[in-house]
């Protein structure tokens, strides 16, 4: 029984034994009596459980109050910044938004500026004038024949398997109405994918909806899925944050028939994507796919996603483009704090690195190749709020994607269940009872409200440091308070000079 049902259930015997001892005192205390007595002969001779054989009876207490400490710190103790992995305000901003509720905030702010890690930006003395709309980014190289116009936030990778469907139509509804692009995430191209909005169809080591029986990539099949329309771009992904190096993983409470269905699998049987391609094996073979790849779809737009782990091998992909002159249209960095349905511990713990850094690191090794005016890099890791988005695109970033706080538009309540199937929130789980709770004509409009409400704070504070074009940002914008000091973030990641044999 789940801790919180396990916690009702006590109480309920709690009041329901009080209501007894009151009217039927005598009957009662022999009938608790007798409970305990049982209870404690029943925990003393189990084995499985060390401390109900020490503590018999009284040691249940333990189990349950355990179980129910998440929610107890969540909703009482929490503080404003506490709340992992994403804290009580940011989750505040993302639900203000959704609602379209009142989010200015009255009295001034209630945080100490210059408490370690705050980090705020230089305004101007002349502000530019507001825009008609928001700018858009072309993503397409010259070998590109159908480029795309992307809006600066999107969806970011997650898949229908990890997600409900419900929560899969909502985002692509909110997709559709506001504009922006929703990534499949690796489990294909779903029926609930295609409510309307602009898709980015991901692949990864699995080949979801484009493998051959025997899980290798299938050019045909990766043809069918590349020409539905609404796909608009190839996301080739080599690796994610939350668990770079280990391949996707389903559980199989999760891999219903229809899933199973639609990537070709075995139902309800845990799924492990391998942690490598097939396809390919070098830099150059990473290369000349993605240039298959955009053939095959008749010219769309193809990149990769990756965590970044071992520098040299990113460095090696910069030299292999000069080479070969085989560009991919763009490069999603995604931070070691990025997200997942399932992942090991240890490996959203310990492996590959953090976002600031990662995204630097790709956007200064670009520029070194001359390589970043065409090659565009989207970026993903706990982007949450319109700063966020200033200071990704500040740092070098074209664009943004967001999972988690799509997620929190969506109604998720960071239960932390979503690789158990029992989200309450009907967001990361197929079970159905628990689904019907998102209502999807409802969450869609909540989806595009929080993107649209974040791309305007990102916008306001475009205007306010007096920037008139998207290259007007750069990392003299902002600062970090660290050790009592004020760190530039100009002069803590200085621009990388094109190298000189370019
Ligand atoms: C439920 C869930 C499922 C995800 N599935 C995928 C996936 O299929 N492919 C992928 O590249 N990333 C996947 N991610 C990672 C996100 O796309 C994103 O890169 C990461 O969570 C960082 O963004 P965030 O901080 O906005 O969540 C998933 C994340 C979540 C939370
Ligand atoms: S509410 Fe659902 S989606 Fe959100 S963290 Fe919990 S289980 Fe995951």
């Amino acid at each position: 029984m789940k801790p919180v049902l396990r916690f009702i259930f006590a109480a309920i015997v709690f009041f329901v034994g009080l209501y007894l001892i009151i009217f039927f005192p005598l009957p009662s205390v022999l009938v608790i009596a007798c409970t305990i007595v049982l209870v404690g002969l029943h925990d003393v001779t189990q084995k499985e459980h060390t401390i109900l054989r020490n503590f018999p009876v009284i040691g249940h207490f333990r189990y349950l109050f355990e179980g129910i400490a998440p929610e107890i710190h969540q909703y009482f103790v929490e503080s404003d910044l506490d709340g992992k992995p994403l804290n009580r305000i940011q989750r505040r901003y993302v639900y203000t938004r959704a609602k379209k509720a009142v989010n200015t905030h009255p009295f001034g702010t209630e945080h100490d500026l210059q408490r370690e890690n705050m980090e705020w930006t230089a305004h101007s003395i002349y502000p530019s004038p507001a825009l008609d709309e928001a700018p858009r980014v072309r993503i397409g190289t010259e070998a590109c024949t159908q480029p795309y116009e992307a809006n600066l936030l999107n969806i970011s990778a997650m898949s229908y398997g990890s997600l409900s469907k419900n929560a899969i139509m909502a985002l692509n509804k909110g997709a559709a109405a506001g504009k922006f692009y929703h990534n499949t995430g690796e489990g294909g191209v779903s029926d609930y994918h295609r409510m309307g909005g602009d898709l980015v169809y991901q692949i990864g080591t699995g080949y979801f909806g484009c493998r051959d029986a025997e899980g290798h990539f299938s050019e045909e099949r990766f043809r069918e899925t590349a020409d539905i329309p609404e796909v608009k771009m190839i996301e080739l992904k080599l690796s994610q944050g939350a668990k770079p190096g280990h391949g996707g993983m389903l559980p199989a409470k999760k891999n219903n028939e229809e899933i199973a269905r639609i990537r070709g699998l075995e139902p309800w049987t845990d799924v492990h994507s391998p942690p490598g391609h097939s396809a390919f094996n070098s830099p150059q073979g990473l290369l000349e796919f993605i240039d298959r790849l955009r053939t095959l779809s008749g010219g769309k737009p193809v990149g990769f996603k990756l965590c970044i782990g071992r520098e040299q091998e990113f460095v090696d992909i910069c030299e292999a483009i000069v080479e070969t002159g085989l560009k991919p249209d763009f490069i999603t960095i995604d931070g070691a704090e990025g997200g997942t349905g399932a992942a090991p511990v240890i490996f959203s713990d310990h492996v590959g690195m953090p976002w600031e850094n990662a995204l630097v690191f790709a956007v200064n090794t670009l520029r070194r190749y001359a390589l970043k005016d065409d090659i565009k890099v989207i970026t993903a890791g706990k982007i949450i709020d319109g700063f966020d988005m200033f200071k990704a695109l500040c740092l070098g970033a074209d664009l943004c994607n967001s999972a988690r706080g799509m997620m929190l538009a969506l109604g998720c309540i960071q239960a932390l269940e979503c690789n158990l199937n029992t989200c309450p929130a009907g967001v990361a789980t197929n079970n159905r009872a628990k689904m019907r709770g998102l209502v999807v004509e409802d969450k869609w409009v909540r989806v595009m409200n929080y993107h649209d409400g974040t791309l305007d704070d990102f916008l306001d504070l475009y205007r306010a440091a007096g920037c008139t074009s998207l290259s007007d940002l750069n990392r003299s914008l902002v600062f970090r308070q660290r050790n009592n000091k004020v760190e530039a973030f100009a002069d803590l990641y200085p621009d990388m000079a094109v190298r000189e044999t370019v």
